[in-house]
């Protein structure tokens, strides 16, 4: 995969020896600047937008995020707890819709108390569960329900990251949906696309719509899901905005959007050290950064992350973890100098999928999570993980 994003923005003069290494630097002022774009697409299309926590749940931006959009979107019941304990906002009002492609019955009573929306992978779950909503109900929550479906209908570059790919797992077929099924249902979701423009959107929901429009008179509202690069530079804002207003007039329906990667879009690096240089038939250096560990999607999707500095066209270095795994191989760079122990690199656009992914294989240590804020030039360690971080996730 190509990533589409890594304008370092102010990180061109950020000092990287201000940090300890390995350390997530994340700049307060491009996750204001993505909120502020995110949120004047809602404010003029009259919709709901929603922070999807999978991508990036750094909470002690939770008040941040809560001043510009409506709420969060939830994988299950820790990011919910996470969504309603530290984003809920100054006035509480902040939302919370939870889905999963499958619950488990024991964790839906605290999901019933933690969120405005629960949605559901398909009738089946909904139905079984039904008995849990009635004694939340009871108890005096209040949520609505929402079915995920799948439109059926392509548009993803990677199978992988294509929740319409064949025999795809995620979301009811849409080519199996009858008016029973939505029984008791408030809303429909759907999320089919990754890093994806506005022209996906569109194709997507007109092969969609005919076989939802005899349903709307029935629902509250339609969730679009995320994968919408909004606050990419060339995304085509003015073109969703209208699209936007168009279906909401049409359908007479709210409508919500859950982008993730959007909030945190080149807001963030992760700075490392070279530990060692080899040679061998190249150039290799060691650092304290591993993909395996700390940006696990350069070896899953695989991507190349882009480099603070980097010379095109310069001598490649190959650069890789400390790890045992012959593949903990973050790429060949060009450095702007020959590499030496000790040197300080980073890594573009590191905020959204890498801090929520980290891990500790091998007992290689996790990243420090600092915030700077380039408008003023604070800094401060947000985190820092050692030895029983580690322990703990063990017995
Ligand atoms: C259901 C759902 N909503 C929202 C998102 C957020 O997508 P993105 O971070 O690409 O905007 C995802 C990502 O996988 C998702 O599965």
């Amino acid at each position: 995969m190509e990533t589409r994003a890594g304008d370092p923005g102010a990180f061109a003069q950020f000092d990287l020896n201000r940090v300890p290494s390995p350390a997530f630097v994340v700049d307060a002022a491009a996750v204001r600047r993505n909120l502020a774009i995110l949120k004047d697409v809602r404010d003029r299309s009259g919709i709901k937008l929603l922070a999807a926590l999978k991508a990036f749940s750094m909470w002690s931006l939770g008040p941040t995020i809560a001043a510009y959009l409506d709420g969060v979107c939830a994988s299950g019941l820790y990011e919910a707890r996470l969504g309603r304990e530290e984003y809920s906002g100054a006035d509480g009002a902040g939302e919370v819709a939870t889905y999963c492609a499958g619950y488990k019955a024991e964790d839906l009573p605290e999901i019933c108390a933690l969120s405005d929306h629960i949605i559901f992978n398909s009738p089946g779950q909904h139905a079984r569960f039904r008995p849990i909503f009635n004694a939340a109900h009871a108890q005096g929550h209040r949520f609505d329900v929402g079915l995920r479906i799948n439109p059926l209908h392509a548009e993803g570059e990677v199978s992988k990251y294509d929740p319409c790919q064949p025999h795809s797992r995620l979301g009811f077929p849409v080519d199996q949906l009858r008016p029973e099924h939505l029984d008791g249902v408030d809303g429909i979701h759907f999320h089919s696309l990754c890093e994806q423009d506005f022209v996906p959107l569109a194709r997507t929901w007109a092969a969609l719509e005919p076989s939802l429009k005899g349903h709307f008179g029935r629902l509250k509202w339609l969730n679009f899901g995320g994968g919408h690069h909004i606050t990419r530079a060339d995304y085509q804002r003015e073109d969703l905005i209208a699209f936007l207003r168009q279906v909401k007039a049409a359908s007479g329906l709210e409508l919500y959007l859950e982008p993730g990667e959007a909030v945190a879009l080149d807001a963030g690096i992760l700075v490392g050290e070279i530990l060692d240089v080899i040679d061998n038939g190249m150039p290799v250096a060691i650092t304290d950064i591993s993909a395996t560990c700390h940006m696990p999607d350069v070896i899953e999707a695989p991507y190349r992350p882009a480099m603070l500095h980097e010379v095109p066209g310069g001598p490649v270095v190959r650069l890789g973890g400390p790890s045992c795994l012959a593949g903990d191989i973050i790429g060949d760079f060009a450095l702007p100098v020959p590499p030496e122990p000790g040197q300080r690199i980073a890594f573009l656009d590191q905020a959204h999928y890498s801090m929520v992914k980290t891990n500790t294989f091998n007992g290689v240590p996790l990243p420090a999570i600092w915030l700077w804020d380039s408008e003023t030039d604070d800094l401060r360690e947000v985190r820092r993980f050692d030895y029983a971080d580690f322990r703990n996730r063990l017995s």
